[in-house]
């Protein structure tokens, strides 16, 4: 069973979004394929540079949707996104110096992280996008 299960309460009906939210969903199981298989360490390097490059897209849609619509809460919803970026490349950077780090705690981390930033600060932006004609 996938460790991460993509279901319609994670849907926030803006069709970009959900379709980045699910690439992002895919990339956490991949990771977790890895761990399970004992290669993560090997190839985890080239998972988070992946993550990260992915999160700046999916960011980068967001935070333009929301400015181009006037989004009230930008401010804080960005720095969410700041916070998650600079999370996962403290990762990167422990990676790099040789530490351990893919570990049951770090898949948990992320895990959390996707399904409660998505059932909280994206699903709030999703009725405001479209009353202002988002599809
Ligand atoms: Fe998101
Ligand atoms: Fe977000």
């Amino acid at each position: 069973m996938a460790f991460l299960i993509w279901g319609d309460q994670y849907k926030v009906n803006i069709a970009e979004v959900d379709t980045q939210h699910k690439r992002l969903f895919d990339m956490v199981n991949e990771m977790h394929e890895a761990m399970k298989s004992g290669k993560a360490e090997a190839v985890l390097g080239k998972i988070l540079d992946g993550l990260l490059q992915y999160c700046a897209t999916h960011f980068a849609t967001e935070e333009r949707l929301m400015t181009t619509h006037g989004y009230p809460d930008y401010i804080s919803h960005k720095r969410i996104h700041d916070k998650l970026t600079e999370e996962v490349k403290e990762l990167q950077r422990r990676h790099q110096s040789g530490e351990p780090v893919l570990s049951f705690e770090v898949m948990e981390f992320l895990r959390k992280w996707l399904q409660s930033h998505i059932l909280g600060a994206d699903k709030m932006f999703g009725p405001y996008l479209k009353s202002k004609g988002v599809k």
